[in-house]
């Protein structure tokens, strides 16, 4: 145990769950030396290859011809399969038989094993591999595989997709389920399901995988014992080291990204690596304990911590050692982190899931590592305590229905009394908070009247914004009402995301660009500057719009601290426009992450510039990431802007 020797760092206290079964002592005694509290959690006994009825039973129908599609969901479980069928057949029979079928992937990595096998494939599903991209692949390739009357074989290694297997029964397929065991739970299951119950009691900081399989089985026992979901949130916050590149795979695999891998694949390397880094481990996943020790010890610091950060240093246009920068839209579908949580839930569960909110903004946050995070959620969720009621779909963004044109139907809608109705945002603040690094700044916010109007009388998104337009100049007194209405709602809202531990707030007028200056002078901005004015004073305000480059001297009267500027304006023209007591953000079109980084460097050298080095320069893009942006653009656009602005 050499490497325990030469370990400065230890666990400092705490509690490190280990699923090693066979070594479940050697492991605790391990731990324990390296200052951690051992939660020991055997989950696993070997059973014979041969013992595998099920996959026996599908070999014979295999092998008489009366399988038609077979789908490979996981690289280490169609390896399995293989290996088990072997104890049994000829490989080559196996692979013949194969061959024959259509043979779907899931992802690379079972392309990967049945490309080593040899077996040709039909099918290779795009990412992000979930199920529903399972079914479109099979819709939509060239040789349409028709599931109408023929039999399926699903390989399952893991845990059942009873919604998977439910869609293709759907279309009248006939479906065998193909799991492959190595690994049993073990006999006495009391002491992995107390690990499991202590994660998901956050009590584990924690968790050392050294088999490939024992993230199954605790899915397993999980899911039998119906706690699934609550162990997956769980396992967010807990540190998951894996011993090696197999237990690695199959953790990721599983949906568990992994957070730690030691030098070398032997137990007490792993150990005592773990230990060494578990201070830095603890820090970067953000955990509620690390934040809670950087309270208890530091409240004073942590918040002198957050007022000096270059975010809010920029917001007071105070200087900062760099230009900070965040996007909008950083938590989106670009991310695959992203898609794979809402491969779990739609798009409105994960706005009213405040666990999940929060980690979708802390994950995206670190991803990227932008300097502030934005609350997840939406402007349009106010829709629904109004009396609308709201859906995405995929096709169409949101979609609102319930009409908003007359004075009767506008007096019809409720109050907005936020703590009420919406009381999961306001959770999904204090969570988001909580879970950040006390030196990242939150930012909550809101849609602008002018722009949450436009989505309720349209109905959803428009180009032309002719209803909008038409009640705004044919009827100004109904307008004035629904837009007061509105107003008078968003300053409870955006004062309780205030209170809630919001540090800064943002206002989307993302659609004022489809008016005039006079226009917006007379039907927007009177409301906007009720907003702002009636929010708590000390939080920045930033005011965002698109297209308001012509009147950006009434986004301005309007109010805000900063004043959002997007990329149909140059930075420099929009700043002496806007007056220099303001700070600014801004303003890279977000198309051009999809080009070259070298363009993008030439941009980001090109606003930082026309910032002029001037205190008050948020960098930001002009809109939203789009989803089809590559995930190393954004991350290397944000590096750029820290190197570039670097004094
Ligand atoms: O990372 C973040 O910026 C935080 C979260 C955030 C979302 N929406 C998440 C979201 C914020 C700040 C918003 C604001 C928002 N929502 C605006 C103002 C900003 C802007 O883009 O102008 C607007 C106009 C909306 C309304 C809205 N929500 C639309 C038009 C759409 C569909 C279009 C799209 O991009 O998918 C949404 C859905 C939405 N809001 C998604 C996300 C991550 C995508 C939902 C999904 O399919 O997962």
């Amino acid at each position: 145990m050499a490497e325990s020797v030469l370990s400065t760092k230890s666990f400092n206290g705490a509690r490190v769950v280990s699923f090693e079964s066979r070594l479940a002592d050697a492991m605790a005694q391990s731990i324990s030396h390296h200052g951690g509290i051992p939660v020991v959690a055997p989950s696993m006994q070997e059973i014979p290859l041969e013992k595998n009825p099920e996959a026996f039973l599908f070999a014979e129908k295999l092998f008489r011809g009366e399988i038609d599609v077979m789908i490979f969901m996981t690289g280490v479980g169609t390896r399995f399969l293989v290996e088990v069928l072997t104890a049994r057949y000829e490989k080559t029979k196996i692979i013949d038989a194969f061959s024959r079928l259509t043979v779907v992937a899931r992802g690379p990595k079972p392309v990967r094993v049945l490309k080593e096998l040899g077996v040709p494939i039909a099918v290779m599903v795009p990412e992000p591999n979930t199920w529903k991209e399972i079914l479109e692949a099979l819709d939509m390739s060239a040789k349409s595989v028709e599931l109408e009357g023929k039999t399926v074989a699903v390989q399952e290694y893991g845990i059942q997709n009873q919604d998977f297997i439910r869609a293709l029964r759907k279309r009248n397929a006939a479906v065998i389920q193909v799991p492959v065991y190595r690994w049993a739970l073990p006999d006495d299951t009391k002491p992995l399901l107390e690990g499991v119950e202590q994660i998901i009691e956050g009590k584990i900081q924690f968790a050392l995988f050294t088999n490939a399989f024992q993230v199954r089985n605790l899915l397993k026992i999980a899911s039998e014992n119906r706690i699934e979901d609550k162990l997956r949130a769980a396992l967010k916050k807990v540190v998951i080291a894996s011993i090696g590149p197999t237990t690695t795979e199959a953790l990721e695999e599983a949906g568990c990204p992994v957070d730690f891998e030691p030098t070398r694949s032997k137990m007490a390397v792993f150990v005592s690596e773990t230990a060494e880094a578990s201070e830095a481990l603890l820090a970067q996943k953000n955990t509620i304990p690390s934040v809670r020790f950087a309270r208890k010890n530091a409240e004073p610091q942590s918040k002198t911590l957050l007022h000096d950060c270059a975010f809010l240093k920029a917001c007071r246009r105070e200087k900062a050692a760099f230009t900070p920068v965040w996007l909008m839209r950083q938590a989106g579908r670009y991310l695959k982190e992203y898609r794979d949580i809402r491969a779990k839930v739609s798009f409105l569960e994960l706005c009213k899931n405040p666990e999940l909110a929060a980690q979708a903004a802390v994950m995206a946050r670190e991803k990227i590592k932008a300097d502030a995070a934005i609350l997840f959620s939406d402007i349009l969720l106010i829709v629904e305590p109004l009396g609308l009621e709201l859906e995405y779909s995929r096709e169409d963004g949101p979609v609102i229905s319930g009409e908003v044109r007359t004075l009767a139907q506008i007096e019809k809608l409720h109050e907005l009394n936020p703590h009420e109705s919406l009381p999961f945002v306001f959770e999904a603040v204090r969570q988001t908070r909580a879970a950040l690094n006390p030196n990242i700044p939150l930012i909550g916010f809101s849609g602008a009247p002018f722009t949450l109007a436009s989505y309720m009388i349209e109905g959803g998104g428009s180009k032309t914004f002719l209803e909008t337009k038409r009640l705004m100049y044919s009827d100004p007194g109904v307008w004035r009402a629904l837009m007061e209405k509105i107003a008078r709602g968003l300053v409870k809202y955006l004062n309780g995301q205030i209170e809630a531990g919001a540090d800064c707030v943002q206002v989307f007028d993302s659609w004022a660009g489809c008016l005039g200056p006079e226009d917006y002078r007379k039907f927007a901005l009177p409301y906007t500057k009720q907003v702002i004015d009636g929010l708590k004073k000390g939080v920045p305000v930033i005011h965002f719009g698109t297209g308001t480059g012509t009147f950006l001297k009434e986004i301005r009267e309007a109010g805000g601290d900063v004043i959002g500027v997007d990329f149909r304006i140059k930075l420099d023209e929009a700043w002496k426009t806007i007056g220099y007591d303001r700070a600014v953000q801004g303003n890279l079109d977000p198309v051009l992450l999809c080009g070259p980084q070298k363009l993008i460097r030439e941009r980001v050298q090109m606003i930082l510039k026309q910032a002029g080095g001037r205190p008050g320069h948020i960098f930001n893009l002009g809109h939203g990431v789009l989803p089809q942006t590559p995930v190393e653009n954004v991350i290397a656009l944000v590096d750029m802007v820290h190197e570039l602005s670097a004094k």
